[in-house]
């Protein structure tokens, strides 16, 4: 009896470690099949598939003549110009009703990753077809946009018990071309958890980056210096950002709210976005609580 109980045992602890070794080998093999998929993605050569995509799939300007933005009478070129240059644009705020109107919802939401909220929410699905935000992401992509991902990232009141990957310098890709728009939707100050990138940053990718995947702050300082911008705002504040820039999330006390629509050159088999089924059920259960009040 105590023979047979011993090999049981055994036989699951081997079969744990056989698991635990499984598990450990695949994501050992998607974390090299990641890095090689950035190499690809940041090569010299990237500049012939952007050039394709920029062919196959033009900007539709003419689509959205007659309707008004949120972001009121803009240059789109020379915003896109300063995203080129700087890898953000700060646009200001957006109009007051359509912030309040927002944040009766995104006030009342605990603390979560919400995705692809243009599914659930009416403003926030009229911002991701604003002709004023399309006329800047047509006027940078050189092609008409594909929005991938559409997040409400509600953080706790307090301060995390423990940094997170976003509190350090890393970037992002999303196809071979992609910005992100962020909105402020309460007030961040400097005690908040507060969003910062390094400027210019999104054309200083080195292969060292790609395999590392992020930085420290003593080299982020001595490559970006000055180029470093924490930015703040009042609830509202709307800003550009190519997803290819170097970034992080400071690590602030504060609840903070923000939505982060991120749009493509195009959409591909590798553009699946964060959305889980997990997720998209909590989603709704939270958006249809807030439906009924
Ligand atoms: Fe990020």
């Amino acid at each position: 009896m105590s023979y047979r109980f011993s090999v049981g045992n055994g036989g699951s602890l081997a079969s744990s470690l056989n698991l635990f070794r499984r598990v450990t080998n695949s994501l050992k093999l998607s974390a090299t099949l990641h890095k090689i998929r950035q190499l690809f993605h940041f090569a010299p050569w990237r500049s012939a598939p952007i050039y394709a995509i920029q062919k196959l799939r033009p900007p539709l300007d003419s689509l959205d003549k007659s309707r008004e933005s949120v972001l009121g009478d803009i240059d789109a070129e020379l915003i896109a110009e300063e995203i080129r240059q700087d890898s953000v644009a700060i646009l200001g705020q957006l109009p007051a009703d359509f912030v309040s109107r927002l944040r009766k919802i995104t006030d009342q939401l605990p603390p979560e990753e919400y995705q692809l909220v243009h599914q659930v929410n009416d403003d926030v699905r009229h911002l991701t077809q604003d002709p004023g935000i399309k006329k800047v992401l047509r006027a940078y992509l050189k092609s008409e946009p594909v929005l991938l991902e559409a997040s409400l990232f509600v953080s706790r009141s307090g301060q995390s018990p423990r940094e997170h990957k976003q509190n350090s310098f890393h970037f992002d890709y999303a196809g071979w071309a992609s910005l992100n728009l962020f909105v402020y939707l309460t007030d961040v100050d400097e005690e908040s958890s507060y969003h910062i990138v390094a400027k210019g940053s999104h054309r200083d990718i080195k292969i060292a980056d790609v395999l590392k995947g992020s930085i420290s702050l003593a080299e982020a300082d001595t490559r970006f210096g000055g180029a470093i911008k924490n930015i703040t705002g009042p609830a509202g504040t709307v800003f550009f950002e190519n997803t290819e820039a170097f970034h992080r999330r400071h690590f602030g006390s504060g609840r903070r709210v923000m939505l982060n629509l991120l749009f493509s050159s195009h959409r591909s088999l590798l553009s699946r976005g964060r959305a889980s089924r997990k997720k998209i059920a909590r989603r709704d259960r939270e958006f249809q609580k807030l439906d009924a009040l």
